[in-house]
């Protein structure tokens, strides 16, 4: 079958395509029907289904005679541990932790927040609330107290599970701190926590309501999986939208399950048994599809890396783990390649590896530059495949499957439609834009199964965000084009999202920390383009008047204020004080504005800025820092 083959069968019968596609998954109760539409435009998929997740992904492996298969490699060049972890024993550990968690009271539909750093543990913990139908959210290790603390609050969990320490480059980063303080600041207590800890730093416990991960797993009975409805919340994971409040995703079980699993062969051309690499984390989605649930439901062997593509040791660390763990299929975001080529430009490196195991290199989260693109496809001798995701679906909408057929490759374009979504570009007023054309990205509704139903306790949010701006369709939050072809353009977010290292994240919550600080009056943040990491946020501060203190010591306090509250993955670490911000004369910030100054791109100006000359202050204001360089 041809890729225009299969997304026609998805055309003609939706339905039936979705049915067929959850065949590969064990349900306790096979559902009647695909889709639940009586709420529309709030859809479900395979509500009357039961399901478990932690069965899909270990039990039926192990059942059916995949029980010495390694599940699990953990490769960490930062700490120099390295594991396997086959599914018998990765069934053994899951029950066990499963069964602590039971005895000590959680059960289907209770949340459980797992923070932790990327450790096999991690897994086990999400697989053992699968199994007991628990919904877990799991918190990046990069986040700070205060954002753990908001997502306690939303999630309200019964447990928390955490590692002592995260490990980067040149310092430990103590976990049990955070926890311990978000603990403090949240209004909601958690019943427990399970502390999973590490030699390089143990955490203090707290009496009464920390556990020894260890200890507490002493004399339990394993626990059983308990069969979920298929709509039931597997988890939640929480991302960043316009505002300080993060958005709760909800991914639904059955849908998730079967998604997923159709997507392993036909978008990353993987057979059960192979080994699948996906360079992430799993605080990220990527981690939760595909270091995870994608690779463990279809049987395949996932790897934990704790490092960077960068000085653990060095820019051949993805080389020697690809060709010492014979990986097929490796997923990482266009950063990391950015960073390993201007550390081995000339891709020196990988000559001392052989890498023909792999079969293609995949990569997301980001816009893909050509340059980066080029460079990987010249070094690494595979096919380089772009393909464009979100949080909020969980897997793939666009993509060149690689697995059905290779079509041919345009560079700055990841590619075609998947089955599932019906894809437009629309203008203000919801037309559709003829090709080529740049408007925003919209999905005709129903999303297909996996994608998230609502917001966690907060539908209304969901309909705002998602729902109402094109009646009809999905609202991506991106901006782009399709071309004659059907390959899709992304070029720019409509919100105020930025992508930094390929992690994605709220300047509307950046503006909120800044405005904290008892001198900044106003303030904006903007993201300025990166050649490492795609994007930087950099913050503009308005002072209150009569405030004399030196500027860089305001600055100073407001970087700290950023990496405290928000957490040091936000990479907040410039700021200028200015007079005035450019507004319109309604008194909206013009930050669209401000961000191409900063890169040197050409612009209109506003026909409703209040005052034009606020614009060459801001030029000035940006030029010691390297930005706004006027070409001559
Ligand atoms: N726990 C605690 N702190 C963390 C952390 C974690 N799990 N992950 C990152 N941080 C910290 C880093 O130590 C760094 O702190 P610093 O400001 O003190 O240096 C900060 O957060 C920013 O981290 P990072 O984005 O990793 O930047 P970097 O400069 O350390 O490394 C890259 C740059 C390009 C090598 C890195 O961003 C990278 O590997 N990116 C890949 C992106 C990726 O996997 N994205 C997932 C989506 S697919
Ligand atoms: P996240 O929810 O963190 O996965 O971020 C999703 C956002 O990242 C998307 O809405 C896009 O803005 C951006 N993004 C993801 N993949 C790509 C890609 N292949 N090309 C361009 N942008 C991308």
């Amino acid at each position: 079958m041809t890729y225009k083959d299969v997304y026609a069968a998805w055309q003609s019968d939706p339905e039936g395509f979705w049915m067929e596609a959850a065949k590969a998954i064990d349900w306790d109760v096979f559902p009647s029907k695909a889709l639940s539409a009586e709420n529309a435009p709030i859809y479900e998929w395979y509500v009357d289904g039961m399901v478990n997740g932690c069965y899909n992904a270990v039990d039926r492996h192990v059942e059916r005679g995949r029980g010495d298969q390694v599940a699990i490699i953990y490769d960490s060049p930062i700490t120099g541990a390295k594991s396997e972890t086959t599914y018998a024993e990765l069934l053994v550990k899951v029950a066990s932790l499963a069964g602590a968690l039971r005895a000590k009271g959680i059960e289907k539909g209770d949340r459980v927040i797992i923070y932790m750093p990327m450790v096999p543990e991690a897994l086990v913990a999400m697989l053992a609330c699968a199994r007991l139908g628990a919904i877990h959210s799991v918190v990046f290790g990069g986040f700070a107290a205060h954002e753990l603390a908001v997502r306690i609050d939303d999630a309200t969990p019964k447990a928390i599970i955490a590692g002592s320490c995260g490990v980067e480059p040149g310092r430990i980063v103590p976990y049990k701190p955070l926890v311990d303080g978000a603990i403090a600041q949240a209004t909601h207590k958690p019943d427990f926590c399970i502390i999973f800890q590490r030699d390089q730093l143990r955490a203090d416990m707290t009496p009464g309501r920390d556990h020894d991960w260890n200890e507490v797993q002493q004399g339990v009975t394993p626990a059983h999986c308990v069969p979920v409805e298929g709509n039931h919340p597997a988890y939640i994971l929480y991302t960043s939208g316009t505002t300080g409040a993060p958005k709760g995703v909800v991914r639904p079980t059955g849908g998730h399950l079967v998604a997923l699993h159709w997507t392993m062969k036909n978008i990353y051309g993987v057979n059960p048994g192979e080994v699948f690499w996906a360079a992430s984390d799993v605080g990220w989605v990527v981690g939760h599809s595909y270091i995870t649930y994608g690779p463990l439901v279809h049987g395949n062997t996932t790897i934990v890396f704790e490092g960077k593509p960068v000085g653990t040791p060095d820019a051949g660390t993805f080389w020697r783990v690809i060709q010492e763990h014979n990986v097929r299929s490796f997923f990482t975001a266009p950063t990391a390649f950015r960073a390993i080529k201007r550390d081995d430009p000339k891709g020196e490196l990988i000559k001392d590896y052989d890498i023909s195991c792999l079969r293609a290199l995949y990569l997301a989260g980001e816009r893909a530059d050509p340059d980066t693109i080029l460079w990987a496809q010249r070094v690494m001798k595979v096919p380089v495949i772009d393909h464009w995701w979100q949080t909020e679906s969980g897997y793939p909408m666009v993509a060149n499957p690689l697995g059905i057929e290779q079509l041919p490759v345009k560079i700055g374009s990841p590619s075609v439609a998947l089955p599932g979504y019906d894809i437009h570009v629309l203008d203000e007023a919801g037309h559709e834009l003829p090709p080529n054309t740049l408007g925003a990205i919209a999905i005709k509704l129903p999303l297909p199964p996996g994608t998230l139903p609502t917001l966690w306790n907060a539908e209304a949010r969901y309909r705002k965000s998602y729902l109402t701006t094109f009646p009809g369709y999905y609202e991506t939050g991106d901006a782009g084009m399709i071309d004659e072809d059907g390959y899709l353009y992304i070029m720019a977010r409509t919100d105020d999202v930025i992508n930094v290292a390929g992690h994605r994240l709220s300047t509307g919550a950046m503006e909120e920390v800044l405005a904290g600080h008892e001198d900044v009056a106003e303030c904006a943040v903007i993201g300025v383009g990166d050649e490492l990491k795609g994007q930087l946020p950099l913050g503009f501060l308005c002072l209150n008047k009569g405030c004399n203190r030196p500027h860089d010591e305001i600055v100073r306090e407001v970087v700290k204020l950023v990496r405290d509250q928000i957490g040091p993955v936000a990479a907040f670490k410039l700021a200028v004080v200015v007079d005035r911000l450019p507004k319109t004369r309604s008194g909206k910030i013009l930050r669209a504005t401000m961000v191409k100054i900063a890169d040197n791109q050409d612009f209109k100006m506003p026909a409703t800025i209040d005052d034009p000359a606020i614009l060459d202050e801001i030029r000035l204001a940006l030029q010691p820092l390297g930005y706004a360089r006027v070409q001559s």
